[in-house]
């Protein structure tokens, strides 16, 4: 089974779904001493299999796949219908209209059943934690399992079910929250204090994430006992990634100058770069996972196409500014710099 604490380099790639993550960016990351992280989330579970063997010819190092967490629907409908309404303007102006909303629990059986066969070294969940009999099979696969948690009580809960380790997740973290409860606003508490109280309550192994940009921030938070950091926009400029050029652009273009916290693009909340959208319908947009998602997709995807960043989803932590152009091999020397193992 594997062991965080025998990785030679104690860096993660967090999973980045939409494009971010790529098989080539976990390999380098993994051949670089790291742990890569392929994002399940979005892909049918034929391309998840897919990208899992494409991983596996180019690394022979161990390697994640990260898995959503199905939740029972918090949309009402009538606030959909309102929402879709409202964003049909800025749909019509790229000729597309407001996506129909529909059950979707991102074929979680099916890539439970691909992550059993296949067996990758990690699987890691967000959103949620998996029952105690889904974290009983990955163990009997000898699979290591993270479970992602944003504070103390869903910390508790996923020990509960048998999680063996944990990502404790800050709200300097880009892209979604992992925050259990759908409906909650997520913790605001610094990755510093809550990694401080779940430290406190387990001796469970605990990766940290959000805002990590720096080695001075990696250091800082294994000194006080984490046993590996993970990052995610330290890596979205990595020339592995699979971070679209529009995303690629805004991050780097002093036109984006803020990253909010917002569930106006997917009905859950995620941080990113503030733009017209988010400003327009933050305010505004109901919660539902994964309704509102669907609502906004094809708006989304239309201003991609037209190389609008000021209509979709910019995902960015907050220390998005210090995202460097090289490859992952040097962001992950980067990251790790100074430390003794
Ligand atoms: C573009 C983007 C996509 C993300 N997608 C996922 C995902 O699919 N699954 C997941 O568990 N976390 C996802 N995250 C969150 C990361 O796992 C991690 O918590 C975050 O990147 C850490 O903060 P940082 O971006 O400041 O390093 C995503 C983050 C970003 C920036």
């Amino acid at each position: 089974m594997f062991d965080f604490r025998a990785l030679r380099v104690p860096i993660v790639q967090a999973p980045m779904a939409g494009g971010p993550s790529t098989p080539e960016l976990a390999a380098a990351v993994s051949n670089a001493g790291g742990l890569g992280f392929l994002a399940a989330g979005y892909r049918s579970a034929a391309d998840v299999a897919g990208q899992l063997h494409r991983t596996r010819l180019l690394t022979g190092q161990p390697f994640g796949v990260n898995l959503f967490v199905p939740q029972p629907s918090i949309a009402d409908p009538q606030q959909l219908a309102r929402y879709a309404d409202e964003i049909a303007p800025d749909a019509a102006r790229y000729g597309v209209e407001p996506g129909v909303t529909h059950a979707d629990d991102d074929g979680w059986n099916e890539k439970l059943g691909v992550v059993l066969d296949l067996r990758p070294a990690v699987v890691s969940f967000t959103f949620g934690t998996p029952t105690a009999a889904v974290l009983e099979a990955l163990a009997e696969a000898e699979i290591a399992v993270l479970v992602t948690v944003t504070s103390v009580g869903e910390a508790k809960a996923a020990l509960a079910a048998g999680a063996p380790a944990l990502v404790v997740q800050g709200p300097r973290a880009g892209g979604h929250r992992g925050t259990f409860d759908a409906a909650a606003t997520p913790p605001t508490a610094d990755l510093d204090t809550l990694f401080g109280s779940i430290h406190h309550y387990t001796d469970t192994p605990l990766v940290v994430a959000g805002g990590v940009m720096q080695p001075e921030s990696v250091q800082h938070l294994l000194s006080r006992g984490a046993v590996a950091v993970q990052a995610g926009t330290a890596f979205l400029l990595a020339r592995e990634a699979g971070t679209n050029p529009v995303h690629r652009a805004a991050l780097a273009s002093p036109e984006f100058s803020q990253t909010a916290v917002t569930h106006a693009f997917s009905g859950r909340p995620a941080r990113g770069l503030v733009n017209d959208f988010l400003r327009r319908h933050d305010a505004t947009a109901p919660l539902g996972y994964p309704e509102v998602n669907q609502l906004t997709t094809p708006l989304r995807a239309a201003a991609l196409a037209a190389g609008d960043a000021q209509n979709m989803a910019l995902w960015a932590g907050e220390g998005y500014r210090d995202a460097r152009q090289a490859s992952a091999l040097e962001i992950v020397r980067h990251l790790a710099k100074g430390i003794r193992r």
